[in-house]
């Protein structure tokens, strides 16, 4: 059960440590089994798949997930910025990603989506862009194990955060502390030192960091920083 009420200085308090998921589309893609062994600290991997369609970018798809699945068994979460995740979706749930998010904007039918999903054993998880609001698919939360709110419009890394998702993600925090459950709150896009710390505060649980971390001189530092910000933000004295 969340214990998700505001602290004495109105803070949102986490009851769970969070999750810091760096994301290997800032890794070397020549190297990616280095890249995952560079972050021994992170809480699993967010891998990003992109069709050209939905997104103007092109990554990598199935035959890669399958690839880093023999090489790791840490948490792989797998973000799919594509057309049609309902037909292509659930061959990332049977390569044994623990973790399978679709874009809401793009499924045709979002509820029996998860449901494949959460049946071939992976969380199933629902994103939202920049400009989706939560709230016409609240009643839908509770077929989902995570919601990943975009603070950038997807599509690539190392761009700038996008300060307007701060209120989303607060009604976000709200509607999933009013139902219970544990339903994680992802943000994916601009995630840093810098913005991770109002995220926090917002609500957000688990945190996606790409440029950040794959960016920095020593990886593996940066994901214990961003953790350890993102558990206690500082107060601006009183
Ligand atoms: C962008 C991807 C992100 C990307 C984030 O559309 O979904 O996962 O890697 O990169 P940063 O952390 O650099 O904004
Ligand atoms: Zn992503």
């Amino acid at each position: 059960m969340h214990a998700g009420l505001p602290g004495a200085a109105g803070r949102y308090s986490h009851p769970v440590a969070p999750r810091i998921l760096p994301s290997l589309l800032s890794a070397d893609f020549a190297n990616l089994q280095t890249a995952i062994e560079s972050v021994p600290s992170a809480d699993g991997l967010h891998v990003d798949v992109m069709d050209n369609h939905f997104v103007p970018n092109l990554t990598l798809g199935l035959p890669v997930v399958e690839a880093l699945r023999k090489v790791t068994a840490r948490l792989l979460d797998v973000h799919l910025m594509i057309e049609q995740p309902d037909r292509w979706a659930p061959a990332y749930a049977e390569a044994g990603a623990e973790s399978v998010t679709f874009h809401v904007e793009a499924a045709a039918a979002p509820v029996r989506l998860a449901r494949e999903l959460r049946h071939r054993g992976a969380r199933a998880a629902m994103a939202l862009r920049p400009a989706t609001p939560i709230e016409p698919y609240a009643d839908l939360l509770p077929e989902l194990d995570m919601v990943l709110i975009m603070t950038v419009e997807p599509g690539f890394g190392g761009q700038k955060f996008l300060d307007l998702c701060l209120p989303k993600i607060a009604r976000t925090r709200a509607l999933l502390d009013q139902m219970g459950g544990d339903i994680w709150l992802e943000i994916d896009g601009g995630v840093s030192a810098v913005t991770i710390e109002r995220c926090a505060e917002a609500g957000v649980d688990t945190f996606v960091a790409g440029s950040s971390v794959f960016g920095a001189d020593d990886p593996d530092a940066v994901v214990k920083q961003l953790r350890d910000q993102a558990a206690a933000p500082p107060r601006p004295p009183a």
